[in-house]
């Protein structure tokens, strides 16, 4: 006991002391005072107050006696777990973002038990990435990190049913959210899903229900896991049907987190995964239509599954490759051209020999990226929502200082495309949302729709480059598989034409 307290004061002061790892400066700006639990009446139990309920509930401190109130040092480990778990700055005390984290949505379950694995579970946050691949199988199971194998599906067929409606929606909008959440997770893992009519004996059993028994105010849904989940969803919320606007909670969205209780994945710190605990990392205005890459690789790790082979997909050559992920220019005559694991070299238009590993190219990199973008000499890569930045020097990339980071908290989509702006910003887009974005300041500054203020840009537009370098005025609009001319003050655009007419393979 006394080693783990000692690392828990010991890793936030040492973390804060690197670079790149301290997270937003101190931002006190109003300690509220923590409620006071009030004796129990006539000698029974001691009244806990909300913030006490809350870390108690969902495991951010050891379940006290219900006699015995919780020490104001219990409260303040709790507190630090919780600011730690969720990217706070590490106050131990009740502070305002401490207060507004809390009052989110969130789904019932456990973060972590009793405070007990929590050594563990912060070493899953994206911040540790770079221990944790460090850490052996070894030091996994000492830190309690492993595998209840009996909590696990046995069969890769799952029948489901759905009971009930939310007050806010009608069966079929129900029906439509539930059914496309399950869609998604189709085949993640190995797992095939059936609607059965009969819910008696459904796998995962959907409801909707009052949850007048729920722990806490916020909680909107909770959900068990295998072998027989149910996950129960408040009937009383005012849930919206696929797409989550603000002020509304998507039930698209929750069901896609419960879905992966049901599969038998716990609660997660990283905020790119569905299985945070808190609704609000959502992709507003849009709808979610893949599994993060960060859930899928927990659930083959879970059931052992090993990772698939990378595979070109037919027709494409390796040597020029027929679709692109994104494509960023370095210079006028120099681009780099993304698809799947690889990248090329790209002069005049002309690929330049042969593919190469992403992360050869660039160093400590990621293994794909979703948008790329240079600007300012710095090339930036966004891979979900850790950006990587780099210099292009004497031919080759060499990471910029106080890079990899991550996307600014209040940017709640994942970027899918990027281009520079004339003033150094860029714009990051994902669906029918743009952010500008300060890649250097780490600051987004206006979020809007993408329509507005970008008409006629691509459908599913994946990078815009200059058509001449320092000039703003033309861009080059590119989706996956055509290329068109934008005109940055009038929006026209010229028709699309296939990548394959305007890169050249010299063979
Ligand atoms: C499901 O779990 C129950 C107890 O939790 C157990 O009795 C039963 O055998 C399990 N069924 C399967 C198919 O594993
Ligand atoms: C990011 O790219 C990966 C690999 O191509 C893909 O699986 C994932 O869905 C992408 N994420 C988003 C938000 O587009
Ligand atoms: C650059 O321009 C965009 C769009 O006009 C704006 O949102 C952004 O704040 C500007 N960036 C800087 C650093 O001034």
């Amino acid at each position: 006991m006394k080693s783990l307290i000692v690392l828990w004061i010991l890793i936030p002061s040492v973390l804060s002391t690197l670079p790149g790892l301290s997270g937003s400066v101190p931002t006190l700006k109003r300690p509220v005072p923590l409620g006071v639990h009030a004796p129990g009446v006539n000698g029974g139990p001691v009244q806990k107050s909300p913030v006490e309920v809350y870390l108690d509930e969902f495991g951010y401190t050891a379940s006290s006696n219900e006699l015995e109130p919780p020490t104001p040092f219990d409260l303040q480990m709790g507190l630090l777990r919780f600011q730690m778990y969720h990217g706070l700055y590490r106050s131990g005390l009740f502070d305002v973002e401490t207060e507004e984290k809390m009052a989110l949505h969130r789904c019932e379950n456990e973060d972590l038990q009793n405070g007990a694995t929590l050594k563990a579970k912060m070493l899953l946050h994206p911040r540790f990435r770079k221990w944790r691949l460090r850490l052996n199988r070894k030091f996994m199971k000492k830190l309690g990190l492993e595998l209840d194998t009996n909590r696990l599906w046995k069969k890769k067929s799952l029948q489901w049913s759905i009971q009930g409606t939310p007050n806010s929606l009608t069966q079929k909008e129900t029906r439509e959210a539930l059914v496309d959440a399950i869609s998604r997770w189709e085949n993640i893992g190995g797992f095939r899903f059936f609607e059965t009519d009969s819910p008696n004996s459904a796998d995962i059993l959907f409801s909707f229900e009052q949850m007048s028994d729920k722990k806490h105010p916020t909680v909107v849904s909770r959900a068990s896991g295998p072998n027989q989940s149910r996950v129960v969803f408040d009937k009383f919320q005012p849930w919206s049907h696929v797409i989550q606007y603000p002020g509304s909670l998507s039930l698209h969205r929750a069901a896609l987190h419960s879905i992966g209780h049901s599969l038998g994945l716990q609660h997660t710190p990283e905020i790119d995964s569905l299985m945070n605990p808190l609704f609000k990392s959502a992709q507003l205005f849009s709808k979610i239509t893949a599994i993060p890459n960060e859930d899928d690789k927990t659930l083959r790790e879970l059931y052992a599954i090993p990772a698939p082979t990378v595979t070109q997909s037919s027709g494409e050559t390796l040597k020029c490759p027929k679709h692109l992920d994104s494509v960023t220019a370095v210079s006028e005559n120099l681009w780099f051209f993304f698809r799947k694991y690889n990248v090329w070299s790209v002069k005049n238009r002309k690929f330049q020999g042969e593919h190469r590993r992403i992360k050869e190219v660039f160093p400590d990199g990621p293994d794909f990226v979703n948008a790329t973008v240079t600007s300012n000499g710095l090339t930036v890569l966004f891979a979900e929502r850790t950006i990587y930045g780099y210099q292009y020097d004497a031919g080759r990339f060499v990471k910029a200082e106080g890079f990899p980071r991550e996307l600014h908290e209040r940017v709640l989509f994942f970027p899918q495309a990027a281009f520079p702006l004339t003033n150094g910003s860029i714009v990051l887009l994902s669906g029918n949302v743009f952010a500008t974005y300060d890649v250097l300041a780490n600051m987004p500054h206006i979020l809007n729709d993408k329509n507005r203020m970008f008409p006629n840009l691509p459908f599913d537009v994946r990078s815009g480059i200059p058509v001449h370098t320092q000039d703003y005025s033309r861009y080059y609009m590119f989706d996956e598989t055509t290329v068109s001319e934008w005109q940055s003050a009038s929006h026209e655009a010229t028709p699309a034409k296939p990548i394959t007419d305007f890169f050249i393979c010299s063979t």
